[in-house]
């Protein structure tokens, strides 16, 4: 499995080789992969290394490897449900065969399908959220959804790319978004490579920004959407859905139906708490005192009555999100 190691970009473009399943968790769990419908494929792609590397010669056994990977994998992070579906993918399909030579040709199959996949469901997904763009439009985003969350093309950034393909003039407003700061290092970097215009921001100069007439529309990414239409997304998110209520400036969350979780309602999911060294370091170099208490969570929750409408591959899921968001997934 070879992908690019999002945690040199953006100084350097480097692309890592993994070779079992421990690899890709651990590349989960440290963010070289990032993104909820790229981890959701890299997890799957994990399960499909397990099973094309394993020595079983029953099938039962060959299972029961891939389950342990399963196990490890989705112990990397919590919050985007893409990772669990992409493990469920391929292991239902393992456990649908009849032999461990199909098993592990299955295996391998689905997860080549995902990823391809994941990239048609991007542009169908760009193709209707560009009909909410108008020419000249600002749109201000939060973290990376694009095609470095993604296998290609990205979800919000395909909906700015499939504008842009349009002949629409479009500038992306960019928050750097710490702590990690995706914005900042990846969404900036796809956007200067595409040469799409562009802004980065800190985080708190949003308000500010709206206030000043400078957004015309927030879309942002999701790493689960609750079948109560309650979006979780990176930290910072809820705060710019308040704030767009407040400037009255619509906003969407982009997310394709991999990331909607029917079988939950919003109290029932984990946000996950990363290392406080995220927060009281930037990149390596320490910015606050020894022995200052961190909090961490690295995502957030936006309730529906925040967001205007969720852009799907399938079009977009208007209010009333819970009936609609069932409506679509029937
Ligand atoms: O912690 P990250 O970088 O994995 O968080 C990513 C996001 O919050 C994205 O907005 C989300 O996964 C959607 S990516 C298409």
């Amino acid at each position: 499995m070879r992908m690019i190691d999002q945690t040199a970009l953006p100084t350097r473009l480097t692309y890592v080789t993994y070779r079992t399943p421990e690899e890709v968790a651990q590349a989960i769990r440290t963010m070289v992969v990032r993104g909820a419908p790229a981890i959701g494929v890299a997890a799957a792609m994990g399960i499909a290394l397990a099973a094309v590397r394993s020595k079983a010669s029953r099938l039962p056994d060959l299972l029961k490897e891939m389950d342990a990977s399963a196990a490890l994998l989705r112990g990397t992070r919590p919050t985007a449900v893409n990772l669990f579906w992409g493990i469920d993918r391929v292991l239902n399909k393992a456990m649908n065969a009849s032999s461990v030579r199909a098993a592990k040709e299955a295996a391998a199959a689905e997860v080549i399908a995902m990823a391809d996949e994941d990239v048609e469901v991007n542009r169908s997904l760009g193709k209707e959220g560009a009909g909410l763009i108008r020419d000249g439009d600002t749109i201000l985003t939060q973290c990376n959804a694009g095609a470095l969350a993604t296998v290609g093309y990205g979800t919000v950034l395909g909906v700015v790319r499939a504008a842009v393909e349009q002949g629409k003039l479009v500038k992306v407003l960019v928050p750097e978004t710490r702590p990690a700061l995706q914005g900042a290092r990846l969404t900036a970097f796809e956007l200067v490579h595409d040469r799409i215009a562009c802004t980065l921001i800190s985080d708190t100069a949003v308000g500010y920004m709206m206030s000043l007439g400078r957004v015309d529309r927030a879309i942002v990414g999701a790493d689960r959407i609750t079948r109560d239409g309650y979006v979780f997304n990176k930290i910072g998110t809820y705060q710019e859905a308040v704030l767009a209520k407040r400037h009255g400036i619509p906003f969407h969350s982009a997310a394709p139906k991999s990331t909607f979780d029917l079988a939950r309602t919003h109290e029932q999911v984990t946000i996950e708490e990363r290392g406080a060294e995220e927060v009281f370091e930037i990149r390596g170099k320490r910015i606050a005192p020894r022995g200052v208490p961190v909090a961490n969570p690295a995502f957030d929750m936006t309730p529906p009555e925040l967001v205007t409408s969720i852009i799907t591959e399938r079009g977009l899921v208007k209010t009333p999100l819970e009936e609609n968001i069932a409506r679509l997934m029937s």
